[in-house]
Protein backbone atom coordinates (compact mmCIF):
# COMPACT_ATOMS: atom_id res chain seq x y z
CA UNK A 1 0.00 0.00 0.00
CA UNK A 2 2.95 2.71 0.84
CA UNK A 3 4.52 2.03 -2.59
CA UNK A 4 1.30 2.79 -4.45
CA UNK A 5 0.66 5.83 -2.02
CA UNK A 6 4.23 6.71 -2.87
CA UNK A 7 3.31 6.07 -7.01
CA UNK A 8 0.17 8.12 -6.83
CA UNK A 9 1.66 10.89 -5.59
CA UNK A 10 5.32 10.99 -7.54
CA UNK A 11 4.58 9.43 -11.16
CA UNK A 12 2.64 10.38 -14.10
CA UNK A 13 -1.07 8.78 -14.84
CA UNK A 14 0.10 6.22 -16.81
CA UNK A 15 2.94 4.65 -14.58
CA UNK A 16 0.41 4.89 -12.12
CA UNK A 17 -2.04 2.54 -14.49
CA UNK A 18 0.60 0.36 -14.90
CA UNK A 19 1.72 0.13 -10.99
CA UNK A 20 -2.51 -0.83 -10.74
CA UNK A 21 -2.54 -3.15 -13.40
CA UNK A 22 -0.10 -5.37 -11.14
CA UNK A 23 3.54 -3.82 -12.46
CA UNK A 24 6.05 -3.25 -9.48
CA UNK A 25 9.32 -1.54 -9.41
CA UNK A 26 12.24 -4.37 -10.14
CA UNK A 27 13.07 -6.45 -7.10
CA UNK A 28 16.07 -4.64 -5.33
CA UNK A 29 18.03 -7.49 -5.68
CA UNK A 30 18.06 -7.57 -9.93
CA UNK A 31 19.50 -4.54 -9.76
CA UNK A 32 22.92 -5.57 -7.24
CA UNK A 33 25.37 -7.33 -9.68
CA UNK A 34 28.57 -6.04 -8.75
CA UNK A 35 30.53 -6.64 -5.62
CA UNK A 36 34.07 -5.96 -4.39
CA UNK A 37 35.18 -6.71 -0.75
CA UNK A 38 37.15 -3.33 -0.98
CA UNK A 39 36.47 -0.65 2.01
CA UNK A 40 36.38 1.81 -1.07
CA UNK A 41 33.09 0.25 -1.88
CA UNK A 42 31.53 -0.53 1.44
CA UNK A 43 28.44 1.53 2.65
CA UNK A 44 28.76 5.24 4.46
CA UNK A 45 25.31 5.80 6.00
CA UNK A 46 26.36 8.78 8.87
CA UNK A 47 25.63 11.77 7.78
CA UNK A 48 27.72 14.30 10.47
CA UNK A 49 26.80 18.17 11.14
CA UNK A 50 29.40 20.45 10.72
CA UNK A 51 33.00 18.80 12.73
CA UNK A 52 35.98 20.58 13.70
CA UNK A 53 38.79 18.27 11.96
CA UNK A 54 42.11 17.78 13.78
CA UNK A 55 44.95 19.32 11.03
CA UNK A 56 48.14 17.99 10.73
CA UNK A 57 51.14 20.13 9.51
CA UNK A 58 50.10 23.40 7.74
CA UNK A 59 47.32 24.57 5.41
CA UNK A 60 48.82 27.97 3.59
CA UNK A 61 46.96 30.44 5.26
CA UNK A 62 45.99 31.67 2.09
CA UNK A 63 43.50 28.72 1.07
CA UNK A 64 39.88 29.63 1.92
CA UNK A 65 36.62 28.30 0.76
CA UNK A 66 34.62 25.15 0.26
CA UNK A 67 35.41 21.62 -1.06
CA UNK A 68 32.42 20.50 -2.18
CA UNK A 69 32.61 16.40 -3.06
CA UNK A 70 29.98 14.14 -4.62
CA UNK A 71 29.93 10.06 -4.97
CA UNK A 72 28.08 7.06 -4.13
CA UNK A 73 27.86 6.07 -0.55
CA UNK A 74 25.16 3.36 -0.36
CA UNK A 75 25.81 0.31 -2.60
CA UNK A 76 22.89 -1.84 -0.58
CA UNK A 77 22.41 -4.45 1.80
CA UNK A 78 25.39 -6.23 1.83
CA UNK A 79 27.92 -4.24 -0.59
CA UNK A 80 30.68 -7.54 -0.82
CA UNK A 81 28.47 -10.25 -2.17
CA UNK A 82 26.36 -8.03 -4.72
CA UNK A 83 25.94 -4.05 -4.77
CA UNK A 84 24.61 -1.22 -7.17
CA UNK A 85 27.13 -0.33 -9.95
CA UNK A 86 29.94 1.98 -8.78
CA UNK A 87 28.61 4.27 -10.82
CA UNK A 88 24.66 3.58 -9.20
CA UNK A 89 25.93 4.57 -5.41
CA UNK A 90 23.11 6.19 -3.92
CA UNK A 91 24.24 9.94 -3.43
CA UNK A 92 26.15 11.93 -0.98
CA UNK A 93 27.43 15.50 -0.57
CA UNK A 94 30.47 15.98 1.65
CA UNK A 95 31.99 20.18 2.23
CA UNK A 96 34.82 21.14 3.77
CA UNK A 97 34.95 24.22 4.96
CA UNK A 98 38.58 25.80 5.11
CA UNK A 99 40.13 28.92 6.72
CA UNK A 100 43.04 30.30 8.64
CA UNK A 101 44.19 25.94 9.26
CA UNK A 102 40.90 24.53 10.59
CA UNK A 103 38.50 22.61 8.22
CA UNK A 104 35.07 21.95 9.29
CA UNK A 105 33.47 18.95 8.17
CA UNK A 106 29.83 17.76 6.84
CA UNK A 107 28.27 15.30 4.58
CA UNK A 108 24.61 14.50 3.90
CA UNK A 109 22.79 12.16 1.52
CA UNK A 110 21.24 13.90 -1.43
CA UNK A 111 17.63 13.64 -0.23
CA UNK A 112 15.83 12.08 -3.68
CA UNK A 113 13.32 9.47 -3.77
CA UNK A 114 15.99 6.91 -4.69
CA UNK A 115 17.53 7.14 -1.15
CA UNK A 116 14.20 7.51 0.46
CA UNK A 117 12.85 4.32 -1.20
CA UNK A 118 16.14 2.70 -0.03
CA UNK A 119 16.11 3.95 3.74
CA UNK A 120 12.14 3.22 4.07
CA UNK A 121 11.92 0.20 2.19
CA UNK A 122 15.20 -0.73 1.63
CA UNK A 123 14.44 -0.94 -2.39
CA UNK A 124 17.39 -0.52 -4.00
CA UNK A 125 15.29 0.63 -7.66
CA UNK A 126 15.59 3.86 -9.50
CA UNK A 127 16.48 5.11 -12.98
CA UNK A 128 20.60 4.53 -13.20
CA UNK A 129 23.66 4.43 -15.69
CA UNK A 130 23.14 0.47 -14.96
CA UNK A 131 20.15 0.22 -12.64
CA UNK A 132 16.45 0.36 -14.29
CA UNK A 133 13.69 0.61 -11.22
CA UNK A 134 11.22 -1.01 -14.06
CA UNK A 135 11.21 -4.31 -15.91
CA UNK A 136 7.52 -3.96 -16.80
CA UNK A 137 7.32 -2.13 -20.81
CA UNK A 138 4.39 -0.14 -20.32
CA UNK A 139 5.85 1.67 -16.97
CA UNK A 140 9.21 2.12 -18.55
CA UNK A 141 7.70 3.51 -21.97
CA UNK A 142 5.25 6.00 -20.04
CA UNK A 143 8.48 6.96 -17.53
CA UNK A 144 10.33 7.70 -20.32
CA UNK A 145 7.77 10.09 -22.55
CA UNK A 146 6.03 11.63 -19.57
CA UNK A 147 8.98 13.46 -17.10
CA UNK A 148 8.03 12.62 -13.31
CA UNK A 149 9.32 15.34 -10.53
CA UNK A 150 11.17 12.25 -8.69
CA UNK A 151 14.74 14.16 -8.35
CA UNK A 152 18.18 11.72 -10.17
CA UNK A 153 20.56 9.88 -8.33
CA UNK A 154 22.98 12.67 -8.77
CA UNK A 155 26.03 11.28 -7.79
CA UNK A 156 28.66 12.39 -10.37
CA UNK A 157 29.79 16.04 -10.14
CA UNK A 158 29.13 19.32 -8.22
CA UNK A 159 28.27 22.61 -10.58
CA UNK A 160 27.00 26.38 -9.63
CA UNK A 161 24.91 28.28 -12.05
CA UNK A 162 23.12 31.68 -11.34
CA UNK A 163 23.93 31.00 -7.75
CA UNK A 164 22.51 27.50 -7.33
CA UNK A 165 25.03 24.83 -6.01
CA UNK A 166 23.46 21.53 -8.44
CA UNK A 167 24.36 18.23 -7.93
CA UNK A 168 24.19 16.73 -11.24
CA UNK A 169 24.63 12.88 -13.13
CA UNK A 170 23.61 12.38 -16.37
CA UNK A 171 20.45 11.62 -16.49
CA UNK A 172 18.47 14.72 -15.77
CA UNK A 173 17.63 16.87 -14.08
CA UNK A 174 20.28 18.26 -11.78
CA UNK A 175 19.21 18.46 -8.18
CA UNK A 176 20.00 21.86 -6.10
CA UNK A 177 20.74 21.60 -2.85
CA UNK A 178 22.23 24.75 -0.08
CA UNK A 179 25.95 24.49 -0.03
CA UNK A 180 25.42 25.56 4.04
CA UNK A 181 24.02 22.89 5.23
CA UNK A 182 23.78 20.35 2.22
CA UNK A 183 20.30 19.98 2.43
CA UNK A 184 18.11 18.98 -0.84
CA UNK A 185 16.48 21.46 -2.04
CA UNK A 186 14.77 19.83 -5.27
CA UNK A 187 14.96 19.42 -9.05
CA UNK A 188 16.49 22.73 -10.62
CA UNK A 189 14.62 24.20 -13.41
CA UNK A 190 16.12 25.78 -16.29
CA UNK A 191 14.17 28.90 -17.82
CA UNK A 192 14.21 28.01 -21.49
CA UNK A 193 12.94 25.58 -23.69
CA UNK A 194 15.77 22.69 -24.47
CA UNK A 195 14.76 19.36 -23.47
CA UNK A 196 14.52 19.26 -19.11
CA UNK A 197 14.33 15.39 -18.25
CA UNK A 198 14.83 12.27 -20.69
CA UNK A 199 17.61 12.97 -21.92
CA UNK A 200 21.41 12.19 -21.09
CA UNK A 201 23.64 15.78 -20.17
CA UNK A 202 27.40 15.79 -19.33
CA UNK A 203 27.93 16.44 -16.11
CA UNK A 204 30.81 17.69 -16.91
CA UNK A 205 30.17 21.42 -17.84
CA UNK A 206 33.37 22.90 -19.41
CA UNK A 207 33.75 27.00 -17.99
CA UNK A 208 34.25 29.50 -21.21
CA UNK A 209 37.08 31.79 -19.54
CA UNK A 210 36.90 34.52 -21.81
CA UNK A 211 32.59 34.65 -22.15
CA UNK A 212 32.19 33.73 -18.72
CA UNK A 213 30.00 30.90 -19.42
CA UNK A 214 29.50 27.23 -19.35
CA UNK A 215 29.35 24.75 -22.62
CA UNK A 216 27.50 21.63 -22.33
CA UNK A 217 25.36 19.34 -24.57
CA UNK A 218 22.40 17.23 -24.10
CA UNK A 219 21.36 13.86 -26.32
CA UNK A 220 18.17 14.04 -27.26
CA UNK A 221 16.77 10.76 -27.89
CA UNK A 222 13.60 11.11 -29.35
CA UNK A 223 11.53 11.92 -31.35
CA UNK A 224 14.94 11.87 -33.14
CA UNK A 225 18.68 11.62 -31.72
CA UNK A 226 20.83 14.61 -31.94
CA UNK A 227 23.54 16.64 -29.34
CA UNK A 228 22.02 19.73 -28.57
CA UNK A 229 25.25 21.73 -27.88
CA UNK A 230 23.93 24.55 -25.63
CA UNK A 231 26.23 27.80 -23.40
CA UNK A 232 24.41 28.79 -20.38
CA UNK A 233 26.17 32.63 -18.74
CA UNK A 234 27.33 32.07 -15.16
CA UNK A 235 24.56 34.32 -13.76
CA UNK A 236 21.74 33.01 -15.65
CA UNK A 237 19.60 29.93 -15.38
CA UNK A 238 18.78 30.15 -19.38
CA UNK A 239 20.83 27.21 -21.59
CA UNK A 240 21.09 28.96 -25.54
CA UNK A 241 21.61 26.59 -27.78
CA UNK A 242 24.56 26.95 -30.05
CA UNK A 243 24.06 23.98 -32.57
CA UNK A 244 21.81 21.09 -32.83
CA UNK A 245 23.70 17.76 -34.48
CA UNK A 246 21.31 15.07 -35.91
CA UNK A 247 22.68 11.66 -35.07
CA UNK A 248 21.99 8.48 -36.19
CA UNK A 249 23.53 6.44 -33.01
CA UNK A 250 24.62 9.02 -30.22
CA UNK A 251 28.17 7.95 -28.44
CA UNK A 252 28.40 7.60 -25.13
CA UNK A 253 30.15 10.69 -24.57
CA UNK A 254 30.77 11.30 -19.94
CA UNK A 255 33.11 14.74 -21.20
CA UNK A 256 34.19 17.07 -23.86
CA UNK A 257 36.38 19.85 -23.97
CA UNK A 258 36.83 23.46 -25.53
CA UNK A 259 39.26 25.78 -26.84
CA UNK A 260 39.16 29.44 -27.09
CA UNK A 261 37.07 29.24 -30.40
CA UNK A 262 35.73 25.80 -30.71
CA UNK A 263 33.63 22.47 -29.05
CA UNK A 264 34.91 19.70 -29.25
CA UNK A 265 33.15 16.38 -29.22
CA UNK A 266 34.95 12.74 -29.69
CA UNK A 267 32.10 10.51 -30.26
CA UNK A 268 33.67 6.88 -29.32
CA UNK A 269 32.03 3.72 -30.70
CA UNK A 270 30.25 2.37 -28.09
CA UNK A 271 27.18 3.83 -29.87
CA UNK A 272 23.69 3.73 -28.58
CA UNK A 273 22.24 0.43 -31.06
CA UNK A 274 18.53 0.02 -29.24
CA UNK A 275 16.09 2.34 -29.18
CA UNK A 276 16.18 4.07 -25.33
CA UNK A 277 12.41 4.47 -25.55
CA UNK A 278 11.23 1.00 -25.90
CA UNK A 279 14.29 -1.17 -24.59
CA UNK A 280 13.56 -1.50 -20.99
CA UNK A 281 17.36 -2.30 -20.31
CA UNK A 282 19.72 -0.08 -17.75
CA UNK A 283 20.92 2.97 -19.21
CA UNK A 284 23.99 1.72 -20.46
CA UNK A 285 23.39 -1.31 -21.29
CA UNK A 286 21.44 -0.14 -24.58
CA UNK A 287 25.07 1.26 -25.62
CA UNK A 288 27.59 -1.33 -27.58
CA UNK A 289 30.89 -0.94 -28.97
CA UNK A 290 30.98 -0.80 -32.53
CA UNK A 291 34.15 -2.52 -32.76
CA UNK A 292 34.11 -1.46 -36.75
CA UNK A 293 34.03 1.78 -36.22
CA UNK A 294 36.47 4.67 -35.76
CA UNK A 295 36.62 7.33 -33.18
CA UNK A 296 35.15 10.52 -34.73
CA UNK A 297 35.97 13.57 -33.49
CA UNK A 298 33.32 16.69 -34.30
CA UNK A 299 34.86 20.69 -33.70
CA UNK A 300 31.94 23.33 -33.30
CA UNK A 301 33.36 26.55 -34.28
CA UNK A 302 31.64 28.73 -31.05
CA UNK A 303 31.06 31.92 -33.00
CA UNK A 304 29.89 30.55 -36.05
CA UNK A 305 28.06 27.15 -35.59
CA UNK A 306 27.36 26.45 -38.83
CA UNK A 307 31.41 25.52 -39.10
CA UNK A 308 31.12 21.89 -38.10
CA UNK A 309 34.72 19.95 -38.63
CA UNK A 310 34.89 15.71 -38.08
CA UNK A 311 38.15 13.61 -38.29
CA UNK A 312 38.62 9.98 -37.43
CA UNK A 313 40.81 8.46 -35.38
CA UNK A 314 41.53 4.73 -34.28
CA UNK A 315 38.85 3.60 -31.97
CA UNK A 316 39.37 4.64 -28.33
CA UNK A 317 36.85 5.07 -24.89
CA UNK A 318 37.10 8.44 -22.45
CA UNK A 319 35.30 9.10 -19.37
CA UNK A 320 37.49 12.74 -19.19
CA UNK A 321 39.10 15.19 -21.62
CA UNK A 322 42.38 16.67 -19.60
CA UNK A 323 41.99 19.95 -21.97
CA UNK A 324 42.57 21.27 -25.43
CA UNK A 325 43.71 24.50 -27.14
CA UNK A 326 44.79 25.77 -29.94
CA UNK A 327 48.65 27.60 -31.28
CA UNK A 328 49.14 30.50 -33.80
CA UNK A 329 49.83 27.86 -36.19
CA UNK A 330 45.95 27.04 -36.83
CA UNK A 331 46.82 23.74 -34.39
CA UNK A 332 44.31 22.27 -32.18
CA UNK A 333 45.22 19.61 -29.40
CA UNK A 334 43.10 17.33 -27.36
CA UNK A 335 44.45 15.30 -24.18
CA UNK A 336 42.13 12.52 -23.12
CA UNK A 337 42.80 9.59 -20.37
CA UNK A 338 42.43 7.01 -23.18
CA UNK A 339 41.12 3.16 -23.14
CA UNK A 340 41.76 0.73 -25.40
CA UNK A 341 38.01 -0.19 -25.72
CA UNK A 342 34.24 0.44 -24.00
CA UNK A 343 34.90 -2.69 -21.45
CA UNK A 344 35.90 -0.47 -19.08
CA UNK A 345 32.51 1.00 -18.75
CA UNK A 346 31.31 -2.43 -17.11
CA UNK A 347 34.32 -3.39 -15.56
CA UNK A 348 34.47 -0.10 -13.95
CA UNK A 349 31.10 -0.72 -12.05
CA UNK A 350 33.10 -3.59 -10.10
CA UNK A 351 35.86 -0.42 -9.07
CA UNK A 352 38.49 -0.50 -7.74
CA UNK A 353 38.68 -4.47 -9.30
CA UNK A 354 39.47 -5.28 -12.72
CA UNK A 355 40.65 -1.98 -13.67
CA UNK A 356 41.75 -1.70 -17.50
CA UNK A 357 45.06 0.29 -18.82
CA UNK A 358 44.75 4.10 -19.84
CA UNK A 359 46.87 5.94 -21.72
CA UNK A 360 47.50 9.52 -22.44
CA UNK A 361 46.17 10.39 -25.68
CA UNK A 362 47.45 13.77 -27.45
CA UNK A 363 45.30 14.87 -30.25
CA UNK A 364 47.00 17.15 -32.64
CA UNK A 365 44.46 18.35 -35.70
CA UNK A 366 45.96 20.89 -38.34
CA UNK A 367 42.47 22.96 -39.15
CA UNK A 368 44.36 24.61 -42.20
CA UNK A 369 45.69 21.50 -43.94
CA UNK A 370 42.72 18.98 -42.49
CA UNK A 371 45.20 16.40 -40.69
CA UNK A 372 45.01 14.53 -37.62
CA UNK A 373 47.77 13.00 -35.91
CA UNK A 374 47.56 11.20 -32.35
CA UNK A 375 50.56 9.66 -30.03
CA UNK A 376 49.83 8.57 -26.75
CA UNK A 377 51.76 7.87 -23.68
CA UNK A 378 50.88 4.73 -21.08
CA UNK A 379 52.30 4.38 -17.14
CA UNK A 380 49.54 1.86 -16.17
CA UNK A 381 45.90 2.81 -14.96
CA UNK A 382 45.38 6.81 -14.28
CA UNK A 383 42.09 8.69 -14.25
CA UNK A 384 39.93 11.58 -12.60
CA UNK A 385 42.82 14.02 -14.32
CA UNK A 386 42.45 18.07 -13.86
CA UNK A 387 44.47 20.99 -14.61
CA UNK A 388 44.62 24.30 -13.15
CA UNK A 389 41.20 25.53 -13.91
CA UNK A 390 42.49 29.56 -15.11
CA UNK A 391 44.18 27.12 -17.77
CA UNK A 392 40.63 25.97 -19.37
CA UNK A 393 41.20 25.80 -22.77
CA UNK A 394 44.16 27.46 -23.49
CA UNK A 395 48.05 25.55 -23.07
CA UNK A 396 48.39 23.95 -19.97
CA UNK A 397 52.08 22.13 -19.28
CA UNK A 398 50.57 19.62 -16.23
CA UNK A 399 47.85 17.61 -15.33
CA UNK A 400 46.93 15.70 -12.15
CA UNK A 401 45.42 12.49 -11.86
CA UNK A 402 45.11 9.16 -9.92
CA UNK A 403 46.89 6.20 -10.64
CA UNK A 404 45.40 3.04 -9.52
CA UNK A 405 47.78 0.32 -8.64
CA UNK A 406 46.43 -2.49 -6.12
CA UNK A 407 47.94 -1.70 -3.05
CA UNK A 408 47.35 2.17 -3.26
CA UNK A 409 45.95 4.92 -5.67
CA UNK A 410 48.57 7.64 -6.09
CA UNK A 411 48.89 11.26 -7.51
CA UNK A 412 50.37 11.76 -10.44
CA UNK A 413 51.38 15.49 -11.64
CA UNK A 414 52.45 14.87 -15.14
CA UNK A 415 54.63 17.44 -17.12
CA UNK A 416 53.29 17.16 -20.26
CA UNK A 417 55.94 19.51 -21.76
CA UNK A 418 59.33 17.69 -20.35
CA UNK A 419 57.01 13.95 -20.40
CA UNK A 420 57.79 13.82 -16.78
CA UNK A 421 55.69 12.48 -13.82
CA UNK A 422 56.14 13.00 -10.18
CA UNK A 423 53.62 10.85 -7.25
CA UNK A 424 52.30 11.02 -4.30
CA UNK A 425 51.39 7.56 -2.81
CA UNK A 426 51.47 5.91 0.35
CA UNK A 427 50.64 1.95 0.67
CA UNK A 428 46.88 1.09 1.67
CA UNK A 429 46.23 4.75 0.51
CA UNK A 430 43.46 5.19 -1.99
CA UNK A 431 43.76 8.77 -3.27
CA UNK A 432 40.55 10.43 -4.64
CA UNK A 433 40.51 12.73 -7.75
CA UNK A 434 43.06 15.77 -7.49
CA UNK A 435 41.67 18.94 -6.71
CA UNK A 436 43.96 22.15 -7.89
CA UNK A 437 43.66 25.42 -6.43
CA UNK A 438 45.62 28.67 -7.56
CA UNK A 439 47.20 30.75 -4.95
CA UNK A 440 45.34 33.94 -5.61
CA UNK A 441 48.79 35.95 -4.82
CA UNK A 442 50.80 34.34 -6.95
CA UNK A 443 49.98 33.74 -10.65
CA UNK A 444 53.46 33.58 -12.18
CA UNK A 445 53.40 29.47 -12.59
CA UNK A 446 50.60 27.58 -13.72
CA UNK A 447 50.91 25.11 -10.79
CA UNK A 448 51.27 27.76 -8.31
CA UNK A 449 48.84 26.22 -5.83
CA UNK A 450 47.41 23.03 -3.98
CA UNK A 451 46.09 19.66 -4.71
CA UNK A 452 43.23 18.56 -2.73
CA UNK A 453 42.30 15.31 -2.14
CA UNK A 454 39.78 12.71 -0.29
CA UNK A 455 42.41 9.82 0.54
CA UNK A 456 40.75 6.81 1.97
CA UNK A 457 43.36 5.05 4.46
CA UNK A 458 42.85 1.48 4.31
CA UNK A 459 45.07 0.66 7.24
CA UNK A 460 43.78 2.98 9.92
CA UNK A 461 40.38 2.14 8.24
CA UNK A 462 39.04 6.21 7.88
CA UNK A 463 39.70 8.98 5.61
CA UNK A 464 41.98 12.37 5.55
CA UNK A 465 41.78 15.22 3.34
CA UNK A 466 45.39 15.88 1.80
CA UNK A 467 46.98 18.94 1.27
CA UNK A 468 49.83 19.02 -1.53
CA UNK A 469 51.99 21.70 -2.62
CA UNK A 470 51.10 21.09 -6.53
CA UNK A 471 54.85 21.97 -7.51
CA UNK A 472 56.47 18.79 -6.06
CA UNK A 473 53.52 16.97 -4.57
CA UNK A 474 54.98 17.24 -1.11
CA UNK A 475 52.70 17.22 1.45
CA UNK A 476 51.75 20.59 3.45
CA UNK A 477 48.98 18.44 5.62
CA UNK A 478 46.08 16.07 6.31
CA UNK A 479 43.27 16.22 8.33
CA UNK A 480 41.54 12.63 9.32
CA UNK A 481 37.60 12.00 9.22
CA UNK A 482 35.51 10.51 11.59
CA UNK A 483 34.69 8.30 9.13
CA UNK A 484 35.80 6.30 5.84
CA UNK A 485 34.33 7.74 2.49
CA UNK A 486 33.40 5.28 0.07
CA UNK A 487 35.53 5.81 -3.39
CA UNK A 488 33.98 9.36 -4.94
CA UNK A 489 33.47 11.06 -7.88
CA UNK A 490 34.40 14.99 -8.25
CA UNK A 491 34.49 17.73 -6.87
CA UNK A 492 34.56 21.33 -6.71
CA UNK A 493 36.23 24.26 -4.67
CA UNK A 494 34.24 27.62 -4.29
CA UNK A 495 35.71 30.45 -2.48
FE1 LIG B 1 33.54 12.21 -14.67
Amino acid sequence: MGKIIYYLKHLNFFVVLAILAGCSPMDSKENLKYHSSHLGRQNLLAEMDSVDLPVQGNIPSWLHGSLLRIGPSWFGDNPSKASLHWFDGLSMLHAFEIKNNRILYYNKFLDTEAFLRAKNENIFAFFGFDTNLYDDFFQHLASMLFASDESPNANVNIYKVAGNYLALTELTPPVSFDQATLHTVGNFVYTDSLPKANVFESAHPQYDLKQKCFYNYIVKFFPRTSYLIYKIFENSSERILVSEIEVDKPSYMHSFSITENYIILTEYPLKLTQNLVLSTKPFIKNYTWCKNDKTRITIINKYNPCDIRTYYTEPFFSFHHINAYEDANANLFINVVAYQDGNIVERIGFFPEFLDPSYLLNVRINLAENKINTWKTTIGTMDFPRINPAYNGYFHRYFYAVKFDKDRHGIIKWDIQKNKVIFWAEEGCYAGEPVFIQNPSKHEHEDDGVILSLVLDGNKKTSFLLVLDAQNLKELARSYLPHFVPFGLHGQFYN
